[in-house]
């Protein structure tokens, strides 16, 4: 499938979904936001992909924020309704079965920070930059900034960040732990992929239930938060994979997992 404003490739078990509209920056504008849903059904749906990087093109930004161009005229409910678009996409990289991890190479800003909040794991390039500057826009940020970076950092950082504005760098962000780690330019691409790769080595399902762990339990109180760690523990046991893999670790050999 051709999108206009993304890039959708596949390496191997690995997909590569590319933010682009390098002229801008890579902001996020409701096309773009609509061609990211389809380009994760599509991704979905294919069971042979076990994970993803999502990235920007351009070398200059990962993405720059939601479209400001577009923004500008809105009315309060065409920004309520471009609000809902962006949480509807960004839940859906949250509750799709496979994880996917933010390579930010540039600039993170505002609905970028946030895209990069919705993806599972961050790691960033040195030139990065971090920030909900919507408040120096006179606006708030809207696609669940508000609610995933207190999570990420603690209210404290957060609330510094999206009352001020400021930017910071990627070592800063790696200091507050919005990001993992923090590679060269040069290197970030291969590093994610390495990683992805490492990820879809694993047993598939083992992954992905505890991907929905994470996203299910984290909104959860602890107690109902276990019970479905119980239930999704007791569900690998329906896999074969389960078998092999203990097998394996008891006949000291490698595992192959087969998916099922
Ligand atoms: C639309 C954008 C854009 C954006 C950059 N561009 N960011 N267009 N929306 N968010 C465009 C510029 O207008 C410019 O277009 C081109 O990209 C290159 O940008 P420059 O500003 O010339 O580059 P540079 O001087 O290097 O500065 C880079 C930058 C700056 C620091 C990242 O572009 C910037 O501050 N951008 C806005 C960042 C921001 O405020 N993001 C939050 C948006 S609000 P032309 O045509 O002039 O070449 C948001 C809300 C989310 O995200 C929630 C919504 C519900």
């Amino acid at each position: 499938m051709e999108y206009a404003n993304l890039l959708l490739e596949k390496n191997d078990s690995v997909a590569i979904l590319t933010v682009n509209r390098p002229k801008a920056l890579n902001a996020l504008n409701s096309d773009t936001l609509s061609e990211l849903s389809s380009a994760l059904d599509a991704v979905i749906q294919d069971s042979a992909i076990k994970a993803v990087v999502l990235t920007g093109s351009g070398g200059k930004a990962f993405v720059a924020g939601a479209d400001i161009s577009q923004m500008k005229d809105f009315n309060s409910l065409q920004g309520r309704r471009f609000a809902q678009l962006g949480h509807a996409v960004f839940r859906k990289i949250e509750l799709m079965p496979q994880p996917v991890i933010a390579a930010i190479n540039g600039f993170a800003l505002g609905g970028g920070c946030e895209l990069a909040m919705a993806c599972d794991i961050r790691i960033a390039a040195e030139n990065a930059k971090f920030g909900q500057p919507e408040v120096t826009l006179g606006l708030t940020a809207g696609f669940g900034g508000t609610q995933r970076l207190p999570r990420l950092v603690g209210t404290g950082i957060a609330s510094e960040l999206l009352f001020t504005g400021d930017i910071i760098d990627a070592q800063e962000a790696y200091r507050i732990g919005l990001v993992n780690k923090v590679y060269t330019s040069e290197a970030l691409l291969e590093e994610a992929l390495k990683l992805a790769r490492r990820i879809a080595d694993r047993a598939p399902a083992a992954v992905q239930l505890s991907k929905s762990a994470i996203q299910r339990g984290i909104n959860l109180d602890l107690d109902s938060a276990q019970a479905y760690e119980a239930e999704v523990f007791g569900l690998t046991f329906s896999t074969q994979d389960q078998t092999e893999g203990c097998s394996a670790f008891l006949e000291k050999r490698k595992p192959v997992f087969e998916g099922r």
